[in-house]
């Protein structure tokens, strides 16, 4: 069971200068967290969204789970699968209150009325917000930014859905929140959820992501685990990308002959190796 992306391109007219995906192919594995990255208007966007069929190849096939996403019988399963979580999801509340809000979805796809109150509350909780009536009963337009995010959050979980499409889940929040919208993100992932996230940020993809998909102009340049593509910065900065922070630290270290051994692409995996550093018996540094 996985995402396949065969031989996938799409264009958005005749007059683009090239195709916003060309020729992609792909297997994401079912329960990894992929990062997606690449300059503006390299197709991650495009790329997301033919995930869950919200674009359909020009040529080529998207398979999830098996089902084809140009496949008309196919769609409400796979939009069932997957849950799309577009830039600013908290753009799209729209309900009186956080309960109804969250409770549409499954509502429409044939919940009972009786069941909606359990499923918002475990989709709340699953975000780690306590699901009191109050909130329930406060309009989603009267809370933070970064609460109206987990409420838009919620109610895609409510769908129960098995794969997230996230295109830059964290933009626009505070260091804060983007800190605890990753966390949360994690942690659906270790729950099972296949999660495939954009971002610009390479410390937080580090910090999440297993694997890595690298786009340029449409094209899928890339596709690793994160310590393969994080240690070849050379071919990153060719395309202007950048690797996190803590393997600069690593290269840095090691042109002044500090080698720490296995590569780091986190603060806490850089923390480790340089407290386990010694020279010659003696501690190091
Ligand atoms: N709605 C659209 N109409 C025409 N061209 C588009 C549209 N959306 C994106 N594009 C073009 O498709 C290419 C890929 O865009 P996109 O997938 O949004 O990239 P990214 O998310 O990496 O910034 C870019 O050249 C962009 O200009
Ligand atoms: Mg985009």
């Amino acid at each position: 069971m996985s995402i396949v992306f065969d031989q996938v391109s799409y264009t958005y007219g005749p007059n683009a200068p090239y195709q916003a995906l060309n020729q992609v192919s792909c297997t994401i594995e079912l329960g990894s967290f992929s990062g997606i990255i690449g300059h503006t208007g390299s197709g991650k966007s495009t790329f997301l969204e033919h995930i869950n069929g919200l674009k359909t190849p020009s040529s080529g096939k998207v398979l999830i789970n098996g089902l084809d996403t140009s496949n008309k019988e196919d769609k409400k399963d796979i939009r069932k699968l997957v849950g799309f979580v577009a830039q600013n999801p908290e753009h799209q509340l729209f309900a009186e209150t956080v309960f109804d809000d969250i409770a549409f979805g499954p509502l429409h796809t044939g919940a009972k009325e009786e069941e909606l109150t359990s499923i918002v509350e475990k989709s709340l909780r699953r975000l780690e917000v306590e699901p009191t009536a109050e909130l329930l009963a406060s309009s989603p337009f009267d809370l933070s930014g970064g609460q109206q995010r987990r409420i838009a959050l919620a109610g895609i979980l409510a769908m129960e859905p098995q794969i997230l499409a996230m295109d830059e889940p964290l933009a626009g929040l505070d260091p804060q929140g983007r800190q605890q919208v990753l966390k949360l993100c994690q942690k659906l992932n270790n729950e099972g959820i296949t999660i495939v996230m954009i971002s610009h940020s390479m410390d937080e993809i580090a910090e999440v992501a297993d694997h890595i998909i690298v786009m340029n102009k449409g094209e899928l340049i890339e596709h690793g685990r994160v310590e393969k593509i994080f240690s070849e910065p050379e071919k990153l900065k060719r395309l202007g990308l950048d690797i996190p922070e803590a393997s600069k630290y690593y290269f840095e270290l090691k042109k002044r002959g500090v080698d720490l051994g296995d590569f780091v692409y986190t603060l806490d995996q850089l923390a480790d190796a340089i407290a386990a550093y010694k020279v010659g018996g003696v501690d190091g540094i």
